[in-house]
């Protein structure tokens, strides 16, 4: 092919984009899910994909359909989407979620975003993988279902999707058959989730070697961040700022009936009240915070910290009174804010719907 004929092509590709035209001409490769992988920006690690769940670009792709798709509802008005937005990244940007029928949950959702990064899943940690997470909402009578037995709210949910010709089609292709298990949404759906991430911030830009990347006050609030005083990075350490451990930090157990997070999955004493670290990459768009949406902005978590969280029994000992000056505060807000990263961007609503 000349050079013309390379010119060419690209203008079809890219005229296809987001178009329903990808399926039908299979030489047609979606940007979005390149063949290797993803590109995988400045301050994260790679993926390390499943052994029984590689990346290939159409399973990501037919992943990225489902994850917005609301016919995964029992009465097709909620879908992954609904409460895990592009426009609120992939989060809701409520206290706590509204699911099918408008009924609302007792947690606040929290964002996809960099969950390729995360050893379990839920605020419990009560999912081990995307895979085991994707099937929770789809069986969960407050969130995709009207049905009470999650296997039967399963079956109705592939009966759907599958009286859709170009998902039989796209199933085949994928996993070699039409016939496919609500195992096999899930596969697609964590394939794609897995590639919605962020990194190349500001901070990641500065550690790289751009003294210009933040401001003074940022550089100032990472110091905070790292101290020895606040100690922030003993839980929220790593590519993705979380060790993946679970603490008490005294988050809604001043209620009469606290949720006690970690210990409804293990039983042990010392998991009263303790939640998944979150990540807290992008965390400026991602209010309110916390597993009950309870605080609204970055300030107020701030305050949280500096008072030494809410007193119980089973606070975590890094949680104690921190005696930040006012300055030290703002600072350490506007060092959340050098959070904010790249990549998650790019994965908008498909301009259309499989039929
Ligand atoms: C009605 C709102 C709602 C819908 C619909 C919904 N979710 Fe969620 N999602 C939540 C809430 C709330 C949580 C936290 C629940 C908990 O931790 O107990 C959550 C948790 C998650 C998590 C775990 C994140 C973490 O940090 O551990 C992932 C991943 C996720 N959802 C993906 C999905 C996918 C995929 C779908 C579609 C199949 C979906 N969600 C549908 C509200 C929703
Ligand atoms: C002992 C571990 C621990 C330490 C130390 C810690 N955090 Fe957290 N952080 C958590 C946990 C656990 C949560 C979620 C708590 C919940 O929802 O009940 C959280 C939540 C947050 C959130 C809200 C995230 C969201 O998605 O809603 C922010 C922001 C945050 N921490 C920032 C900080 C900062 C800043 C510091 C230092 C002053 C800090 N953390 C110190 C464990 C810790």
């Amino acid at each position: 092919m000349g050079q013309r004929g390379v010119a060419l092509l690209i203008i079809c590709l890219a005229s296809t984009i987001g178009s329903a035209n990808f399926f039908n001409s299979k030489s047609t490769a979606n940007p979005l899910f390149p063949g290797d992988g993803p590109k995988i920006p400045l301050g994260l690690v790679e993926i390390v994909w499943p052994d029984d769940n590689e990346y290939t670009p159409d399973k990501a792709e037919l992943g990225w359909l489902l994850f917005f798709d609301k016919r995964l509802s029992s009465d097709g008005s909620v879908s992954c989407a609904s409460c895990h937005a592009p426009d609120h990244a992939f989060g809701d940007g409520a206290p706590v979620s509204t699911g099918i029928g408008r009924q609302n949950g007792g947690r606040s959702a929290p964002t996809v975003i960099n969950r390729a990064y995360g050893l379990l899943q839920f605020w419990d940690g009560r999912a081990s993988s995307l895979e085991a997470q994707a099937k929770g909402p789809i069986a969960n009578p407050i969130e995709m279902t009207t049905e009470k037995d999650a296997a039967k709210a399963h079956a109705t949910c592939i009966e759907r999707l599958r009286e859709v010709k170009e998902y039989r089609k796209r199933f085949k292709s994928v996993f070699g058959t039409e016939d496919f298990t609500i195992d096999h949404v899930a596969k697609a759906i964590a394939t794609f989730e897995r590639m919605v991430i962020s990194g190349n911030s500001a901070y990641d830009k500065y550690k790289a070697g751009d003294k210009s990347a933040m401001s003074e006050n940022q550089v100032r609030g990472m110091k905070v961040f790292f101290s020895n005083n606040a100690r922030c990075d003993s839980c929220h350490d790593g590519a993705a700022f979380t060790t993946n451990q679970f603490a008490n930090i005294g988050i809604g157990m001043d209620k009469p009936n606290p949720d006690l997070g970690r210990y409804n999955v293990t039983k042990a004493e010392a998991d009263k009240g303790a939640f998944k670290t979150p990540g807290l990459r992008d965390i400026a768009r991602a209010a309110p915070y916390m597993h009950d949406g309870s605080l609204k902005t970055l300030e107020e978590v701030v305050e949280h910290y500096d008072k030494g969280g809410t007193k119980n029994p089973w606070l975590h000992q890094d949680i104690r009174p921190l005696k930040l000056t006012k300055g030290e505060k703002a600072d350490l807000v506007a060092f959340l804010h050098a959070l904010n990263g790249e990549g998650w961007q790019q994965f908008k609503a498909p301009t259309y719907t499989p039929k």
